[in-house]
């Protein structure tokens, strides 16, 4: 096991009519003025946001309101946000809905706090120890954000895609309703499904041996995302279903699940750079086509690590020949994205033989500012060899 510092500062409230308590817990914590961040229609027409706002004006909290954030969150949003804190004098960030409000937020409570601009903070990454705090109410259990240390904007002007980590802006306060989660579309559950499980992925798949302690929460979630997947889709107002994959989802990015692993992230960094070049692709549907590819493309590395995963998350049998029971496992992980309804090839998202090679093109060279050469850890990959794992999404 390697050595690890862990830290995980945040408050869950879980649970029906959770975000009614949003205001009350604000003024415990000292809160006067609050950035109220959204998205784009979903918070505004379930009646959401006016529920947060009363429950923020009956607890005395006075707050600006600042919405529009869109999936693949841009820094140009980010900086109003920074300015109107600025001249509002705001002293909490609340997001009101999914990774992109909650990214595109702490990116701002970041940005309040320091003179140079937010880009410069996440482009160059300085541990900044002068964050706003943040709160959120979660509406869509995906990208785990709601507890995470990360947060990941666009620059569409550079044509770029960057993720920044820190400790000091994980939220301290989580509102989780289920609840709130049963107006997701079928493709909006899905892709969410799709990402919280490939965190799990990401963490399992590496070059460090066996963490019995880790790996087995880590596997027990993957099954329970598995069985709990069909169950969402087929009965979207189940609210147990629901409650199951909304704290999944939370369990799967906080960090336990890959304590003690050196964890690997070349998909995530792969993905990336295919939402900056297409900016209208959801996060987890290029994961669904990338990380089978990048299955394919790197488990001769260790075949046995994949059989294991095969036996544990999808029950296969060993057929005594290792490199076939890992094919299976792969084979088994395209099926599950496909039974969701994701799509399974790039081709799916409008990449063909006549544009892949301009579109790698145009990645790479941020994918190495991005990941540095060499990426990853379960395979170490050069540039040439992400340019074959797009190749092979095909
Ligand atoms: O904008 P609105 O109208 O609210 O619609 C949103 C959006 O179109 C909709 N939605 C959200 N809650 C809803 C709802 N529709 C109906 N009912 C509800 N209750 O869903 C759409 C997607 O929302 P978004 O916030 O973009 O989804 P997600 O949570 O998947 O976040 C994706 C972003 O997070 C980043 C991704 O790269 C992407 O930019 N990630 C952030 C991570 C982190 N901070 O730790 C880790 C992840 O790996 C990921 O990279
Ligand atoms: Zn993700």
């Amino acid at each position: 096991m390697e050595d690890f510092e862990f830290v995980s500062p945040t408050h869950f409230v879980f649970g029906r009519n959770a975000e009614s308590k949003v205001g009350g817990m604000l003024a415990e914590r000292g809160a006067h003025k609050v950035l109220l961040h959204y998205g784009g229609q979903s918070a505004i027409k379930s009646g959401l946001i006016d529920r947060v706002c009363a429950s923020l004006e009956q607890a005395g909290i006075e707050y600006v309101q600042l919405g529009g954030v869109r999936p693949n969150p841009e820094i140009g949003l980010v900086r109003e946000g920074v300015a109107l804190c600025k001249e509002n004098g705001v002293d909490w960030v609340l997001a009101v809905g999914g990774g992109s409000v909650v990214d595109s937020a702490k990116a701002i409570a970041n940005g309040a706090c320091i003179e140079e601009d937010v880009w410069e903070l996440i482009t160059k990454k300085w541990q900044n120890e002068n964050v706003l705090p943040i709160a959120v109410v979660l509406t869509i259990p995906a990208a785990g954000s709601e507890a995470s240390k990360n947060t990941v904007i666009s620059n569409d002007e550079l044509g770029m895609k960057t993720g920044y980590a820190s400790n000091y802006q994980r939220p301290k306060l989580a509102f989780m309703n289920p609840e709130l989660t049963f107006t997701l579309p079928p493709f909006q559950t899905a892709a969410g499904i799709t990402d919280m499980y490939c965190h799990l992925l990401e963490r399992f798949f590496d070059d460090v041996g066996p963490v019995p302690i880790t790996d087995g929460m880590n596997l027990s979630v993957m099954r329970t995302i598995r069985a709990e997947a069909p169950r969402v889709l087929a009965e979207p107002d189940s609210y147990d279903a629901r409650a199951n994959i909304m704290w999944a989802g939370m369990l799967c990015h906080q960090g336990l699940l890959g304590m003690g692993r050196h964890e690997d992230w070349a998909t995530h960094g792969l993905e990336h750079e295919l939402s900056a070049y297409d900016t209208t692709v959801t996060h987890g549907a290029g994961l669904a086509c990338l990380f089978p590819a990048w299955m394919e493309y790197v488990y001769d590395a260790n075949p046995a690590r994949f059989a294991q995963y095969g036996r544990e998350v999808f029950g296969l049998a060993s057929t005594g020949d290792v490199e076939s029971d890992a094919l299976s496992a792969i084979d088994e992980t395209r099926m599950f994205f496909a039974s969701l309804g994701m799509p399974t090839s790039l081709s799916e998202l409008g990449l063909d033989e006549d544009n892949i090679e301009d579109a790698i093109d145009e990645m790479i060279p941020t994918l190495r500012e991005n990941k540095g050469e060499p990426f990853g850890s379960f395979k170490k990959l050069t540039m040439e060899d992400a340019a074959e794992i797009y190749r092979l999404a095909l």
